[in-house]
């Protein structure tokens, strides 16, 4: 076993992660490097333990399964999954597996996100999305545990760690809030190690395509637009805003849509940005459905929501803007900076 397949495999999953993913390896001290080798070969060697006892339908490359079977290995074992069959998306930030439920998820078709590795992970972009918000831990409730909170602010390597688990947390726990307020959501099961189960949407042939992929019948649009309409409604009422959405984000199955992919969700009262997040949400989905035939504007459509929320629309000036001579100036620059 080569002691750098194990990355390479990842920047496999997604070409366009090289760019990404290079320049920070390259810094890496050779201590550090040598540290990341040690973890993978005991990944290698966990992995042929575990896979004594859990053989899956699925084929995985030599060095996907060892991630795979270690990241799953648990959630094997408490029975929510009995067979991984197929691997749906490799992504830059994870992996969706159609699995088949064990006795916990009552042998239903289930979807597994499993997250790369924190160390091969860009989490450099998440910070917009994660002002405002407080960490979780493995169990979704707010972080409490000091050393583990001065571990984040240090950034030290169990920080990261830390702050990586949160980042999955939230995906879960959103999940869960909206599965439970009746959104259009697969149900979450579990979450465990760096994975989150849920309902797979689609049938055994696959999983259902994503929205941009699809077009709508004639008549079809406009319930289909109110429906993400109620559902981005429903999630500010609880709090939440998706953060990424877009047809992307959209399963169509049957006839019905189903949100998915919510680690990055922002809250509308703590971060200072949401506003601006959210008009993007709004946005992306009204230039799909103006694609097929749903003619709205999306900046009306979105104050309307936001204000009938009690939230306020606030502007985020540039720098460029402001007058360094004007204490008030000067005062909002500070505050959109400390707020960042
Ligand atoms: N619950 C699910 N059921 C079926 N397919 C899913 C499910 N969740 C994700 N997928 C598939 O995996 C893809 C990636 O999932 P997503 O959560 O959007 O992660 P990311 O975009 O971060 O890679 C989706 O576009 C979809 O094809
Ligand atoms: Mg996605």
């Amino acid at each position: 076993m080569s002691k750098n397949q194990l990355p390479e495999f990842f920047d496999d999953l997604d070409e366009s992660n090289l760019v990404e993913m290079r320049p920070s390896q390259k810094h890496l001290s050779r201590k550090r490097e040598s540290k990341r080798h040690e973890a993978d070969a005991r990944l290698f060697v966990r992995a042929q333990e575990i896979s004594r006892e859990f053989q899956f339908a699925y084929k995985a490359a030599r060095f996907e399964e060892a991630w795979l079977l270690d990241s799953l290995v648990e959630i094997a074992e408490h029975q929510w999954i009995a067979d991984v069959l197929r691997k749906v998306k490799g992504g830059k930030e994870a992996s969706v597996y159609q699995c088949l439920g064990g006795k916990a998820a009552s042998g239903r078709l289930v979807a597994a996100k499993v997250y790369r590795p924190r160390s091969l992970r860009n989490l450099k972009n998440d910070q917009q999305y994660r002002t405002g918000r407080v960490d979780l831990d493995e169990d979704g409730n707010a972080l409490t545990k000091k050393a583990d909170l001065d571990a984040i602010i240090k950034r030290t390597a169990y920080g990261e760690e830390v702050r990586h688990r949160s980042w999955i947390a939230y995906e879960y726990k959103t999940l869960e809030i909206l599965s439970e307020a009746g959104a259009d959501v697969p149900h979450p099961y579990a979450m465990e190690n760096n994975t989150v189960l849920m309902d797979f949407i689609g049938d055994l042939g696959g999983a259902a395509p994503t929205l941009n992929s699809v077009s709508l019948e004639r008549g079809e649009a406009k319930p289909l637009f109110e429906r993400v309409v109620r559902n981005i409604d429903l999630m500010l009422s609880h709090d939440r805003i998706h953060g990424d959405l877009s047809a992307y984000n959209i399963l169509y199955w049957g006839g019905k849509i189903t949100l998915i992919d919510f680690p990055q969700v922002v809250l509308p009262n703590q971060n200072p940005a949401a506003w601006t997040i959210f008009l993007r949400d709004v946005t992306r989905i009204c230039q799909y459905f103006s694609s097929q035939g749903v003619g709205v504007d999306a900046r009306q459509l979105a104050s309307e929501l936001w204000m009938s929320h009690g939230l306020k629309i606030k502007k985020e000036v540039h720098p460029r803007d402001l007058d360094a001579e004007k204490t008030e100036d000067r005062k909002l620059w500070e505050q959109q900076k400390n707020n960042k």
